[in-house]
């Protein structure tokens, strides 16, 4: 089945969108969504791309990542929820993994909840492998603190 989606940049005037986006996407899981200052500090930090999925006049969702010398970080990936399992996240991070390593990026990581089983076969199918754990690292609204999980993606 196809779909209508286009990807652009993540741009100023998308700000409230994304943080729109990204709360939908977290606040459900006991996480703080991020405000549109939030989004708008990291755009403006350096090596910051972010990227926006739409379809006609719906957002879909959205992926921001960084890269520092030859390591990138996925900072964010968050998908609609009336929107999942329609390959939306696949397709962003296929974005994220060209562009990072377009910009010189040997290793791509990320940090998931370790109670975020969705998130989790989503980056093992996309070939991320575990590199550590930070115990209690995501505080939860209402239940104890869950673990991040470390993973990392090999670009060479
Ligand atoms: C995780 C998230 C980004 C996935 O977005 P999505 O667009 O639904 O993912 P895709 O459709 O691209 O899924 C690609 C593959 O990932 C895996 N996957 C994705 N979501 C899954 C789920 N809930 N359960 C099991 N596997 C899942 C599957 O292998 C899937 O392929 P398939 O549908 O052909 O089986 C989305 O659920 C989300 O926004 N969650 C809340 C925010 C979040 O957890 N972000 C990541 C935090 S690090």
């Amino acid at each position: 089945m196809g779909t209508g989606f286009v990807l652009n940049s993540l741009r100023a005037i998308d700000l409230d969108r994304a943080s729109h986006l990204h709360r939908e996407a977290f606040e459900p899981m006991g996480e703080r969504g991020w405000t549109r200052q939030d989004v708008a500090g990291l755009l403006a930090s350096p090596g910051v791309a972010g990227f926006l999925l739409t379809e006609g006049a719906s957002d879909i969702g959205m992926a921001i990542c960084r890269v520092v010398a030859d390591e990138a970080e996925l900072l964010t990936v968050a998908v609609d929820p009336a929107h999942r399992r329609r390959g939306a996240a696949r397709l962003l991070l296929g974005v994220v993994v060209d562009r990072v390593r377009g910009d010189g990026a040997r290793t791509l990581f990320l940090e998931v909840g370790a109670d975020n089983p969705g998130a989790r076969a989503l980056y093992d199918s996309l070939g991320f492998r575990t590199a550590g754990r930070r115990a209690g690292y995501y505080a939860r609204h209402g239940r104890p603190a869950a673990d991040a999980v470390i993973m990392r993606l090999n670009l060479s």
